[in-house]
């Protein structure tokens, strides 16, 4: 039967950047999602922008615009960012939306006819030129302990002291620097107190699968032993001025923004519900069939495990299935750093022209289903996503499809699946769903690249590279080739979750419908034709690493880049300049020693394909074939020189260790030698060409 199920994560504040830490939750999330789409079920994964709160309302304040046009500018960005790693919602929407309004008002009159709404008069700091009371945090003043000056109301950054404002020594507003004054307001509470809550919430959280077990201990830690009475009242009302929704029948009091955040899951799906003719409340009611999961960071779980469910329940509604919190990142064993540069916007990753897809699956390949935390260790990032991604499974297909293309019109023939290789993957698919299914990520990844390399294992031993070279082996190339290419394929399937862009073009190249998880069970037809191979992945080079720390250092803004007009202008002018200068010795005529010389990995190339690269004076895209080591795309200055067309299939010389370079046009993976004389009239731009007989991928020295 297919399962309906409903997903969300933490919705993000309205008044920041999505950064490295944030994707963490939304990568897993989307990966489950993915998942479960492709199994076949009818999954909806839904969020929105936390818009409510003080802070925004101030943040707009000093930005001279309206909260409105703030949360409207924040929600392009985070679509953006959310769009930019593939982290695909059904909905993304805002809690400052009708939906979530209506649904805020519904919740508080049911809690309120259920009588588990109080009011009370409370004492909080008033600031008396601004007119408004004071979050905690907007108060400073001197740490009591330490006496480190410039403190904020609720603990001391300076010794680590947790305490109230009312213990800070000479405090101010934050927002005026006015002293601040206790005054009294009526504020409206939620009764956790109330021993229908207690027991509830006793029940509930120690409900099977419900919470993880440190969540399950850390929410008994909570509620204390039974018989103890150790939950207090919420307090949910804000009084104005504050940006959110004004509670109804109460003038000047507004919802507090963690009472309308979580209800935004609802309004986000109440929107979803209108849009694509789904029935809310089949979701929604108590008793549901259908399944529902937040994704939250540790920090939170006493919103979604207290609060949450104890509102939903006493209102009225289905509570959520289960909650499944995880930790937070570190870089490099710590704690993200502006000052070591390792607070890394979502923005200024994809600015730096690096590849989403590799932190999505670095973070897969770390992530487990406990409230651990999981570090990004940039040097073992490289390493990891270099040797797993492109040394294993791109290469299988790099291997591979080319010679179908070239040798058999593109056409495969009939797959031997009594290979070892396939009766492992389709055996061992099914465990792969199973950690998938338990947001074991990080077990799943190990075990498809146990086995990819059992699909490497494969291509060694039957070495097309080799056999494309002999004659009368053709038929054993072909079955090699199409062998190998399946093996992909399945691999590619399973990989689908994590990587969905790299395998949206795996469906280009091999000519097939989007995968579904079924897939891995079969195997393309002989005489199925494929299209022709687009390279898939480049790796990282450890210089767009540090470049993107650099970029972050000090400061959340992305690194300032050149007007892209000029930038793609002075991109094709280098290419064009090192094509041409590629040959020209150093005029300074000082030694280099045989290391260094071997450094440089020339290689013979193949150019199987050439073409004009549209808005580029100078540029040629050339696709070049070496060998076992794969394809690169490079983009050549030699436009003036040559016609594209007249340079498929000739042999020349590249090299092939050049850090990749992202361009305007796409990566270029290498450059091309060519002689020139830069001091003449007439430079000229000639390629170079091996002697007869040199084959793709040989080695030059
Ligand atoms: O902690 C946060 O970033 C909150 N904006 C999360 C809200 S999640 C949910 F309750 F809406
Ligand atoms: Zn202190």
């Amino acid at each position: 039967m297919t399962r309906k199920i409903l997903v969300t994560s933490a919705l993000p504040y309205a008044n920041g950047a999505i950064h490295l830490g944030h994707l963490v939750e939304y990568i897993q999330t989307d990966i489950w999602v993915r998942f479960q789409k492709m199994r076949g079920q009818e999954c909806w994964y839904v969020c929105a922008d936390d818009t409510h709160g003080t802070p925004i309302m101030l943040r707009a304040e000093k930005d001279g615009i309206t909260p409105e046009a703030l949360i409207d500018r924040v929600h392009g960005e985070h679509s953006r960012d959310f769009a930019g790693f593939h982290v695909a919602f059904d909905n993304f929407h805002t809690t400052h939306s009708e939906e979530t309004r209506t649904c805020a008002n519904e919740i508080y009159a049911r809690l309120q006819a259920a009588g588990l709404i109080e009011k009370r008069t409370i004492e909080q700091y008033y600031d008396p030129v601004k007119q408004m009371f004071l979050p905690d945090r907007f108060i400073k003043g001197e740490c009591p302990k330490c006496h480190a000056k410039d403190q904020y109301g609720d603990n001391c950054e300076s010794c680590g002291a947790a305490y109230t404002p009312n213990d800070l020594i000479e405090p101010y507003s934050a927002v005026s620097g006015a002293k601040p004054e206790l005054r009294q307001s009526e504020h409206y509470f939620f009764k956790l107190s109330d021993p229908r809550c207690q027991q509830f919430l006793r029940r509930w959280t120690q409900g099977e699968g419900r919470l993880q077990n440190e969540a399950a201990n850390k929410l008994q830690e909570w509620l204390g032993a039974e018989g103890e009475n150790n939950l207090t009242d919420w307090d949910i009302s804000r009084d104005a001025p504050y940006f959110g929704f004004e509670i109804p029948d109460a003038p000047g009091k507004y919802f507090y923004v963690w009472l309308d955040a979580p209800i935004g899951y609802m309004g986000s799906f109440k929107n979803l519900c209108a849009k694509k003719g789904l029935d809310f409340d089949e979701y929604w009611k108590p008793g549901s069939q259908t399944e529902l999961y937040h994704f939250i960071g540790k920090d939170i779980l006493y919103f979604h495990a207290l609060f949450w469910p104890a509102e939903l329940e006493h209102a009225g509604y289905r509570t959520p299935s289960k909650v499944f919190a995880h930790g937070f990142l570190t870089v490099d064993g710590a704690k993200m750093s502006k000052s070591r540069g390792t607070f890394i916007t979502a923005e200024s990753y994809l600015q730096q022209g690096l590849n989403p897809e590799w932190l999505r699956y670095y973070y897969a390949a770390k992530l487990s289903n406990t409230m651990e935390d999981i570090d990004l260790n940039l040097d073992d990032f490289i390493a990891r996503v270099n040797s797993d991604l492109v040394g294993k499974f791109v290469n299988i297909a790099s291997r591979s499809a080319g010679f179908i293309v070239k040798r058999f019109a593109g056409q495969l023939t009939t797959c031997d699946e009594s290979l070892a290789a396939f009766i492992a993957i389709r055996e061992r698919s099914s465990g792969v769903a199973d950690l998938l299914e338990g947001r074991e990520f990080g077990k799943a990844i190990r075990e498809i690249m146990a086995l990819t390399d059992l699909a490497n294992q494969y291509v060694d031993s039957v070495k097309p590279w080799e056999l494309a070279k002999q004659e009368g082996r053709e038929n054993e190339l072909h079955a090699a080739c199409t062998n190998a290419l399946n093996l992909f394929r399945q691999l590619a399937i399973l990989l689908k979750p994590v990587l969905p862009a790299l395998t949206a073009k795996v469906e280009a190249f091999l000519n097939v419908a989007p995968f579904v998880w079924n897939d891995v069970a079969s195997t393309l037809a002989a005489g199925h034709a494929i299209n022709t191979y687009e390279h898939l992945m480049t790796r990282i080079d450890k210089k767009q690493m540090d470049a993107l720390v650099e970029a972050n250092r000090d400061t959340l803004a992305p690194a300032p880049q050149p007007a892209p007009q000029k930038h793609a202008e002075k991109q094709e002018k280098a290419a064009a300049v090192a094509a041409a200068q590629a040959a020209v010795p150093s005029e300074a005529g000082t030694h280099i020693t045989i290391d260094d010389f071997m450094k440089v990995d020339l290689r013979i190339a193949r150019i199987a394909e050439a073409s004009h690269v549209e808005g580029a004076d100078k540029l040629v895209r050339l696709v070049l074939d070496i060998g076992p080591l794969g394809t690169r795309q490079v983009f050549a200055g030699i436009k003036a020189a040559y016609d594209p067309e007249q340079l498929v299939g000739r042999l020349t010389m590249m090299v092939a260790n050049l850090a990749p370079r992202k361009m305007k046009f796409g990566m270029s993976e290498g450059m091309v030698l060519a002689a020139s004389d830069p001091d003449s009239q007439t430079p000229g731009i000639f390629l170079l060409s091996p002697d007869a007989g040199a084959q793709p991928g040989m080695r030059v020295k």
